[in-house]
């Protein structure tokens, strides 16, 4: 718990970020979690029947014209995304800081690029105080785009409602990966993500199951069999590099299983994120000091 939140607030730190991000050795690591060409990766991820959600590395903006070229970069990556593809967006990284109008009309920039190109959008659930804004933001976009999706973490002591409220919509139920006050912690988490699930695998929303853990997947799949969703009726969700084996297995029974792939330069804090909520990845970082 400790070195978690130590990893949480090493992933605030611009002091840390400016001595990690330059150094080989984290850069390397960073190539297990974080595609160096996104094209490449998507494509192969296909050829081997899974989905995809292309994240564009970049958080908290705190000028416009980062908001735009965050924009520009989604716009961009769409143009060359297979239809079928879907991206996931930071709303912070659109200027939400900012003003919540502004994270509004970028996403809906965004919004509007990717259905031009048959590609979906989800929007990220980031730091608890943006959560409430992330929710209405989501709810305007559903008015002209009905298939933007949205994250709930299941550490917040509400994400059983948030669920129960997003009738209809793209919900992808994750554990949630930043440092709450006030939220469930340990086995709570997890009891928290089930009372999710089976609001979501019961109601009318597509659920989209992001976890590596086994036995959330496999009480989502007895969840989806119990309510006769079949396997078109929701997805598994796990990161690029994480569990690939059971990707492949997952998909190789018939279930939609789709990879989260980050990509760009401003990978330090998803890198201390993916470390935070697993230190056993630091034995990656252990065998890349040793390799030099
Ligand atoms: P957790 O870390 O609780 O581990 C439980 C068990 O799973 C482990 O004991 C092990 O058995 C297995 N496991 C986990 N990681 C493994 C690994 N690397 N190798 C082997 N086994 C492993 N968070 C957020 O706050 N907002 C968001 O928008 C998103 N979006 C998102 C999208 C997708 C597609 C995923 C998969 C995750 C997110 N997250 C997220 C992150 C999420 O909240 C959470 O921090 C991580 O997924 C870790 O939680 P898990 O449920 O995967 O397992």
């Amino acid at each position: 718990m400790l070195l978690r939140q130590t990893l949480i607030a090493v992933s605030r730190s611009r002091r840390a970020e400016a001595l990690l991000s330059n150094s080989s050795m984290t850069t390397s690591v960073a190539r297990r979690f974080v595609a160096s060409d996104v094209i490449a990766a998507t494509s192969e991820l296909t050829r081997r029947g899974l989905l995809v959600t292309v994240d564009h590395l970049g958080e908290e903006v705190d000028d416009r014209v980062k908001a735009d070229g965050e924009v520009m970069a989604y716009v961009d990556v769409i143009g060359r995304l297979a239809p079928g593809a879907d991206v996931s967006v930071k709303l912070t990284a659109l200027g939400l800081r900012l003003s919540e109008q502004l994270a509004l009309d970028n996403a809906a920039t965004i919004c509007e690029a990717a259905a031009a190109r048959d590609v979906t959008v989800t929007l990220d659930a980031e730091e608890h105080d943006t959560i409430d804004a992330l929710m209405s933001v989501h709810a305007t976009l559903r008015k002209e785009h009905p298939l933007v999706g949205v994250a709930v973490q299941a550490y917040l002591k509400d994400a059983a409602e948030r669920c129960a409220a997003l009738t209809g919509a793209r919900v992808r139920l994750c554990k949630g990966a930043y440092d709450a006050p006030g939220a469930y912690s340990g086995k709570d988490v997890d009891r928290s993500f089930v009372k999710c699930l089976r609001v979501l695998m019961s109601g009318s929303a597509y659920p989209m199951v992001a976890s590596h853990d086994p036995r959330m997947i496999e009480i989502a799949s007895t969840l989806a069999v119990l309510h006769g969703r079949d396997a078109d009726g929701f997805e598994y969700q796990m990161l690029y590099g994480v569990r690939t084996d059971e990707q492949a297995r997952l998909a190789g029974l018939g279930a939609k299983v789709r990879v989260y792939v980050p990509y760009g330069d401003d990978w330090y804090a998803y890198l201390m994120r993916r470390l935070a909520e697993r230190p056993a990845n630091l034995r990656f970082v252990a065998r890349a000091l040793v390799s030099g």
